[in-house]
């Protein structure tokens, strides 16, 4: 039996690792708990020293996935309005990294996970699940900028805090009721809805901005402010409720925070110390010490790494349900399978998404209208003339019966007789490209923006290892079953036109100087969604007047989500509205647009499959439970349409002011909002 070189790895760390089982092992401390102390979890992770090799292999994969990446020269230094947003310079810190020491392997992931988040590109993204959410650490306030009746913003803690936190947590709510001061104990329920004076002694947008600078996934500083807050999104199974970075961290950086709160009807500021608790990930498996903590949890799985689809002994390994990768995207789960034959533009974050409940007082209690389904669900306001489709998510387990309940949504507020339409897209990180330029096709109608596409150019990185992939398929026949994205038959040129088999679709390179750096691209592509991807023709007319459709969300819609909104409001001039956010920060209606996204184990499985594993340019097995996300296709902008749309202006038309009786209420928020905009 020969076995792989990352087992040995493995093996000989684990051998590494195994320490008498003493009770000074950290780990040993918080196994099998369900709730842990931050700073108990922070022992633990900084126990471990960092390995050379595994560091070694974790800076190699990082920066070979890099080449397949659109952005990274862009990412030196964005245009306008981005700018004091986005200049890092990833391929200078991999080589830091590479040379700096650290205390411990828990030190070095922070840095790997900062560098990239610095990029504040939520599909350039590393996460290792030996550190990422194994735990989540929580607070029971999650926080909302609300503004009163003279015009003044100010953050609270969330009016359902005590709801929401009562019911997520009720085995570890006593423990944030005993930790309040005096006449306080006990009485938790009474913070919901507090002005919040001061976090830890200081303004509480010095808390927002410095989260602001870590969160990472949004290029404008508005959207990642906003990400500090509550939040609601429709999911899949039901109405979901988004705690924000200020209530839980998907990495144990907090033990306590200090509030000085004012109470509902109280003039007295009173001060409160509440400790955050760190709870177990649901996907995190089971340890008893800091060897198996490894173990189980720190080593590539099935997943982790691409196959050769074309290997006589094909292993169905990441078959299964949830893959290392589907795990953080922000999207209800989707197989590679899947994946492969409906290209995905999706967020990644260090969190999988939320799976705590909208307290049931705010879900809609308004009939959810024909076509509903999962992510999408389409309600017909009191007023009678406004038609709403909440959509959480451009995937869904099934394509085509997503994109045929869109339609009959659609169709059915229609015929209930609403003229104008809200799109609350809050939370929504994208999903299935085609399905965006379905809704957007069959909202507007045929004309000039949609036939023959909706969608916007894209162009592809042109790096060595890409033309080598390509040149295998277009002239060694690699992937006779036509199973890989360097495939030509699954892309159109700029006029629109599927690449006949055998084009090579990469030459000649499109040479460009991006930041005074050297690049290459591939040529302009155009539309890819094909008609036949559609399960049924689109109608012969517009269902909305686009001028009719407001797109409302709290700024963090991305990827497909950013497609659709920013074809409507661009080109169809559909409105746009930010809810909340700081009044004198510019808030954009959307960020990260990428064109498509993917990741690692993908560009690994194109590889494999093209024999080009051997390589010198490609990157070796990933050994850790890592997932590194890239851009692989960026689309081309509307306003400019020689520049990438990532880093063009999307100004709301309107910066909605959030008032305790409408925040995290969806239908209090659409009526809102027909009001102002849909008058
Ligand atoms: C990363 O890759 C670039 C080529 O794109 C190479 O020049 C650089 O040395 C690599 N950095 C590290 C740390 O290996
Ligand atoms: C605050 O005072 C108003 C007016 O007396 C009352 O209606 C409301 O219930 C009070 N709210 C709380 C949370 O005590
Ligand atoms: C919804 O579907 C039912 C059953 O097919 C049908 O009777 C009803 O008319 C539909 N309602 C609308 C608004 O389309
Ligand atoms: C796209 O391909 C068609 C068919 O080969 C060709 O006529 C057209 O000029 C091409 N367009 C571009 C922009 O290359």
């Amino acid at each position: 039996m020969v076995f792989p070189l990352s087992f040995l790895i493995v093996a000989s760390l684990a051998a590494v690792y195994a320490q008498p089982p003493h009770a000074s092992d950290p780990c040993a401390a918080i196994a099998g708990q369900k709730w842990v102390a931050p700073k108990d979890l922070r022992a633990c992770f900084t126990s471990v020293k960092v390995n050379p090799a595994i560091k070694e292999n974790i800076v190699q994969v990082i920066n070979k996935t890099l080449a397949f990446h659109t952005s990274v020269n862009y990412q030196l230094r964005a245009p306008a309005p981005f700018t004091a947003d986005v200049h890092e310079d990833l391929l200078g810190d991999l080589a830091r990294i590479e040379r700096q020491s650290y205390r411990s392997d828990y030190d070095l992931h922070i840095d790997f996970s900062r560098t990239l988040k610095r990029l504040n590109d939520g599909h350039c993204v590393w996460i290792n699940s030996c550190y990422a959410s194994l735990f989540t650490n929580y607070l029971p306030t999650p926080l909302a900028l609300l503004t009163d009746s003279h015009g003044f913003q100010s953050v609270h803690i969330s009016p359902e805090a005590f709801s929401v936190a009562s019911a997520e947590f009720p085995d570890q709510i006593d423990v944030w009721q005993n930790a309040l001061p005096g006449p306080l104990k006990g009485k938790l329920a009474t913070l919901s809805g507090a002005k919040v004076l001061l976090i830890n002694g200081q303004d509480p947008f010095v808390a927002v901005n410095a989260n602001a600078q870590i969160a990472g996934s949004y290029q404008a500083l508005g959207t990642r402010q906003n990400g500090f807050f509550s939040s609601y999104q429709r999911v899949a199974a039901g109405w979901n409720y988004v705690m924000g970075n200020f209530a839980q961290q998907s990495l144990p950086l907090s033990d306590s925070v200090v509030l000085t709160i004012q109470r509902i009807n109280s003039t007295r500021p009173e001060t409160v110390v509440l400790p955050y608790r760190a709870r177990i990930g649901a996907a995190t498996v089971a340890f008893t010490d800091t060897a198996s903590w490894r173990a189980n949890n720190c080593v590539a799985v099935a997943g982790t790494n691409g196959v050769d689809l074309y290997a006589t002994s094909t292993s169905s390994s990441s078959s299964g349900s949830l893959t290392p990768l589907s795990k953080f995207q922000q999207q209800p789960p989707v197989s590679p399978q899947v994946a492969r034959k409906q290209p995905l533009n999706v967020i990644l974050d260090t969190a999988p998404p939320s799976d705590v409940i909208l307290p049931p007082v705010l879900q809609p209690s308004l009939p959810a209208i024909n076509g509903s389904r999962g992510v999408s669900q389409f309600y017909m306001l009191n007023d009678g003339k406004t038609g709403v489709m909440a959509l959480g998510s451009f995937s869904d387990t099934n394509f085509n019966a997503l994109l045929l309940g869109m339609l009959n949504g659609l169709v059915s507020l229609k015929s209930l007789g609403a003229t104008q339409l809200i799109v609350d897209v809050s939370n929504n990180g994208g999903g299935f490209i085609c399905a965006a330029h379905w809704l957007h096709r069959i909202i507007a109608g045929p004309k000039s923006t949609t036939v023959p596409k909706s969608g916007l150019d894209t162009k592809a990185r042109n790096g060595p290892l890409a033309q080598l992939i390509t040149k295998q398929i277009t002239q060694a026949n690699a992937d006779p079953q036509n199973q890989l994205l360097y495939n030509p038959i699954n892309w159109a040129n700029a006029s629109d036109v599927f690449f006949a088999p055998g084009t090579d679709w990469l030459q000649p390179p499109v040479l460009t100087t991006i930041n005074g750096r050297a690049d290459a691209f591939s040529q302009r592509l155009g539309e890819e969604c094909a008609a036949s991807d559609f399960p049924v023709a689109p109608p012969p007319e517009a269902l909305f007047d686009p001028k009719k459709v407001v797109i409302v969300s709290n700024g963090r819609c991305a990827s497909s989500c950013s497609l659709f909104s920013i074809t409507m409001n661009k080109k169809e001039g559909s409105k746009t509205v930010v809810l909340g956010g700081k009044r004198d920060v510019q808030q954009q209606y959307c960020g990260i647009v990428g064109g498509q996204s993917t990741d690692f184990s993908t560009m690994d499985t194109e590889i494999k499959s093209t024999k080009l594993k051997s390589n010198a340019l490609a990157p070796p097995d990933l050994l850790v439970n890592g997932v590194q996300g890239i851009t692989w296709r960026l689309a081309f902008g509307v306003n400019d349409p020689t520049e990438p749309e990532e880093w063009q202006s999307r100004p709301a038309d309107l910066n909605l002011p959030i008032t305790a009786d409408i925040v995290n209420n969806p239908v209090a928020i659409w009526e809102t909002v027909a009001k102002k905009l849909l008058p």
